[in-house]
């Protein structure tokens, strides 16, 4: 009968020592035992980038990236796409389950009513210059959030934490549209509680002179996909960075806050914004090749390209890729589809992207469809962040609720310099 053990044998000593293995992982902290000298600190391991080293145990998210599945607390991607909501989905990633009808009717309605923002929120995003990048003011205002509700300090309280959860997911749809509005320089328009959640946000969005705002339900429902497939997925950088600073019992709009500032990075939730950008910069067919050229050269990356953990096709841009079609009904086609289309083509027959095994994400083509709808291009991140919000909550939790989990503090290898006299400064050369 096999065990679930690895035997190491250390050959700086001789001495061999027996590591149970469970759910597929040893413990790190079970190499410490393995010393070379009675006053050695015990074996780490390193791991930069965190490629090979599980920090949690989750039940939320899962992803077989050779096989290109996601699902969230065991629901496929394409069935929650296809079928829920994206506040349906929030609450069965923060809860476990999928609500009973009257839960979630209780869900909706709570986020629902907490949508208006303090207006001292409005006279600080006023105060941000005109062209301010929106995932700046985003990242800004969610962590003054915290300054509205002190009492969301209170982590260890459940009540506390289900309020602050409410807001985040209620507020953040309002601070992204009000970030927008105040860069192009339109007044704030307000949350309309008769609206669904994406159809409220493109109120807030796009509202002008009409009394009523009617959302087109075909482009309410893909912003709702596109959510959707946002969520969650599993321990990204924002949701690490989420994880680590609440680690340190910093309240949820902080730490939303850092995990937010995470995602603003153009090699995470910034690269739909790049991939645009990218297109544009391409232009037409004929240049794809030269600019294939660039990107194996090493000049520039293939933005939207690539995964750390999908070695196969991104589900969530397969499902894309489809409601693209439905919003380009409505909208027209963005003709930058046609040059993703051929750019992807193109990738997926060559020998660089084959063997590296990259493929589209889910932001190729996120932002063709964010484009047609009529998003500018830097609001592609806080769209992302919206979507996020439940995923990034529901791991907060998990960890907050997690008996194993401490304050995170990684170990270094130190490799500086060893003792040495400090130098009065007229006797250095
Ligand atoms: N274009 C060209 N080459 C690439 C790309 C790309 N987009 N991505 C990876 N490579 C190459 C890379 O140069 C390396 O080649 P070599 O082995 O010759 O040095 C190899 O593939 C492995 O790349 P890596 O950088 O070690 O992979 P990683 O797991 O550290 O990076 C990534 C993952 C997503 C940061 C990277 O693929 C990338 O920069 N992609 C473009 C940015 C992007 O689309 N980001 C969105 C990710 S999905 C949304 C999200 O979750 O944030």
């Amino acid at each position: 009968m096999p065990k679930d053990t690895l035997s190491v044998t250390d050959n700086r000593t001789g001495n061999s020592y027996e590591v149970p293995i469970q759910d597929g992982v040893i413990r790190a902290a079970d190499l410490r035992q393995i010393k070379a000298s009675p006053d050695d600190f015990g074996l780490m391991s390193y791991d930069p980038a965190f490629m090979n080293t599980a920090s949690c145990r989750s039940a939320i998210s899962y992803i077989d990236g050779e096989k290109g599945i996601l699902r969230y607390r065991g629901y496929p991607i394409e069935q929650l796409a296809d079928t829920s909501t994206f506040l349906e989905t929030a609450y069965l990633l923060l809860h476990g389950e999928l609500p009973s009808a009257a839960e979630l009717d209780a869900w909706v309605y709570n986020i629902t009513h907490h949508t208006i923002i303090h207006e001292n929120i409005k006279k600080f995003i006023d105060g941000f210059h005109h062209d301010a990048h929106p995932m700046g003011v985003f990242v800004s205002t969610v962590a003054a959030l915290s300054t509205f509700y002190p009492e969301a300090k209170r982590i260890t309280d459940e009540t506390s934490r289900t309020n602050q959860i409410f807001r985040l997911i209620a507020k953040t749809p309002t601070l992204a549209a009000f970030a927008h509005r105040h860069t192009v320089g339109m007044p704030f328009a307000y949350p309309d509680n008769d609206l669904s959640y994406t159809g409220n946000f493109l109120n807030m969005m796009f509202k002008a002179t009409e009394v009523k705002y009617v959302p087109n339900p075909t482009l309410e429902r893909a912003l709702d996909v596109l959510f959707i497939l946002h969520a969650d997925h599993e321990q990204n950088c924002s949701t690490s960075a989420m994880r680590a600073v609440g680690s340190a019992h910093a309240d949820p709009y902080s730490c939303m806050a850092a995990a937010a500032a995470a995602l603003y990075g153009p090699l995470h939730g910034g690269a739909n914004e790049e991939v645009l950008r990218m297109l544009r910069e391409i232009g037409s067919k004929e240049n794809i090749p030269a600019y294939i050229h660039r990107v194996k050269q090493g000049e520039v990356r293939l933005m939207g390209f690539g995964h750390r953990i999908y070695k196969n096709y991104d589900p969530r841009a397969k499902i894309i890729k489809h409601t693209a079609d439905l919003v380009f009904d409505v909208t027209g086609k963005n003709p930058l589809i046609d040059i993703a289309l051929e750019l992807e083509h193109i990738a997926l027959e060559d020998e660089y992207f084959v063997s590296r095994k990259l493929y589209p994400n889910v932001d190729f083509y996120s932002g063709i469809i964010y484009e047609a709808m009529h998003f500018p291009v830097d609001m592609f991140p806080v769209l992302f962040a919206i979507g996020r919000t439940p995923g990034w909550l529901a791991q907060w939790q998990e960890m907050l609720l997690d008996k194993e989990q401490k304050i995170a503090r990684p170990r270094q290898v130190y490799v500086g310099s060893t003792v040495r006299d400090y130098m009065p400064i007229e006797k250095r050369t």
